[in-house]
């Protein structure tokens, strides 16, 4: 006896490359990764610049042809037959753009940085418990296996107590040669720099080691430092994290940077990019960040336990590629950004409002720690980026 799936329907705000990316990776058949319950499609999308950049973005991304094309965000949120919107605009836009569609009473799942400042964050997450709909930060690291395997180590007491965790998200892409002044990565009109796009990655491995993982979890104190490009945006930045617990303070290490590489030969000779550091052993992630495929645990008695993290997909053979940018995975293998899209599905059946790896609550703490970096940085966004006015228009 067949048992009906869970169908959810996604509506996509924004065309341009993570949109990209996340709608091929609903086109994987959930079955691939285990799940016969749930079933993605996506229904609609809007282009900020016309209705035909839209229609071109859902034949891109294979979208079923009854998919509808929108040429402005405010008739996206309206349509009644959307579940949930897949924010995708610069972070920048982040606030305007997730308000939007709460204000219409939509789900939201919006991309990080979650927004430019806490203060952002905040309303965002008001305005979702005023709706009483789901809202998450589309941290799609935090639902694959790899991190589900990393924190449950932690939990199990394996490696002891966790004491100190560093992480790096960084490639050496030197600005004035890589970007225009107008790219979202240097440019502060679209919330750019390193701290915001890549910074929150190696924020999200020290929080989801140090932080998640924690019964009663306290926000850290910060330390930092931070180089800025002739823009005015972050190039450079270094954080030094306190997280206060019962056994004694833990230490985080996040740091990013467009001016050296995390894994310079793209080979992983340089190591691991993260290392969760317990009493009793280690837990070493290796490149990139975001999407790690490697693991390796070493413990103090000897044991080596080294694990690949290959992704579910339709498999070689399939003509399938996802990726970021043209910078393409494996034939067959998804890009790993449907776990975060199940999450969404799962707590959408279950009536839950906010993702189970990462409340909303640890999203605004996040934010808070990137906003003390930023101050004791003295990087300030323009005004109307920082603005919690709404709405506004950008
Ligand atoms: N999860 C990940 O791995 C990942 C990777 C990369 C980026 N991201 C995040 O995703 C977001 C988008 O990044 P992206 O690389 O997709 O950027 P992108 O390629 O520049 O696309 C951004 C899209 O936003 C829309 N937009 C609306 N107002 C805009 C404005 N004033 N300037 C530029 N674009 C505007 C445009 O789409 P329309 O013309 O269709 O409206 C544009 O195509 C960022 O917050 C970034 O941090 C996440």
């Amino acid at each position: 006896m067949s048992t009906k799936k869970y169908q959810l329907k996604w509506g996509i705000l924004a065309t341009g490359e993570i949109a990209k990316s996340f709608a091929r990776d609903l086109t994987v058949n959930p079955e691939t990764r285990g799940r016969k319950d749930i079933e993605h499609v996506v229904v609609a999308a809007a282009s900020s610049s016309s209705a035909d950049r839209a229609k071109a973005y859902l034949k891109e991304v294979n979208a079923p042809a009854s998919a509808k094309p929108y040429g402005s965000y405010k008739e996206l949120v309206a349509d009644s037959n959307i579940d949930i919107i897949y924010v995708a605009t610069p972070h920048s836009h982040h606030f305007q753009n997730a308000m939007l569609a709460l204000e219409a009473g939509k789900n939201v799942l919006c991309e990080k940085a979650f927004t430019a400042n806490a203060a952002q964050a905040e309303l965002l997450i008001k305005k979702a418990k005023e709706k009483n709909v789901f809202l998450m930060e589309a941290v799609w690291t935090r639902y694959m296996p790899i991190s589900i395997y990393a924190r449950d180590l932690i939990k199990s007491g394996k490696i002891g107590t966790v004491e100190r965790v560093s992480s790096d998200l960084s490639f050496a892409s030197a600005p004035e040669d890589n970007f225009d002044d107008k790219h979202r990565l240097v440019n502060p009109d679209l919330a750019g720099g390193a701290l915001l796009d890549l910074g929150i990655y190696s924020l999200t491995w020290v929080f989801q080691t140090l932080y998640t993982v924690q019964d009663k979890p306290q926000p850290p104190t910060v330390l930092s430092s931070i180089r800025k490009y002739k823009l005015g945006c972050d190039q450079q930045t270094s954080m030094l994290l306190t997280f206060p617990r019962k056994e004694g303070d833990a230490h985080g290490i996040a740091t990013t940077s467009l001016r050296v590489g995390m894994d310079p030969a793209k080979n992983g000779e340089a190591g691991p990019c993260i290392r969760i550091q317990g009493t009793k052993g280690e837990i070493q992630v290796f490149p990139p960040t975001f999407n790690p495929r490697k693991s390796k645990l070493i413990l103090d008695d000897g044991t080596v336990e080294e694990k690949d993290w290959t992704h579910p997909g339709p498999g070689p053979g399939s003509g399938f590629y996802n990726g970021f940018a043209g910078d393409f995975g494996p034939e067959g293998q998804g890009m790993g950004m449907f776990w975060e899209a199940d999450e969404c599905a799962d707590a959408l059946r279950e009536g839950r409002k906010e993702g189970q790896y990462e409340s909303l609550h640890e999203s605004l703490v996040i934010m808070q720690t990137m906003d003390e970096v930023r101050k004791q940085g003295n990087f300030r966004l323009p005004e109307k980026v920082e603005s919690t006015e709404y709405p506004l228009d950008l």
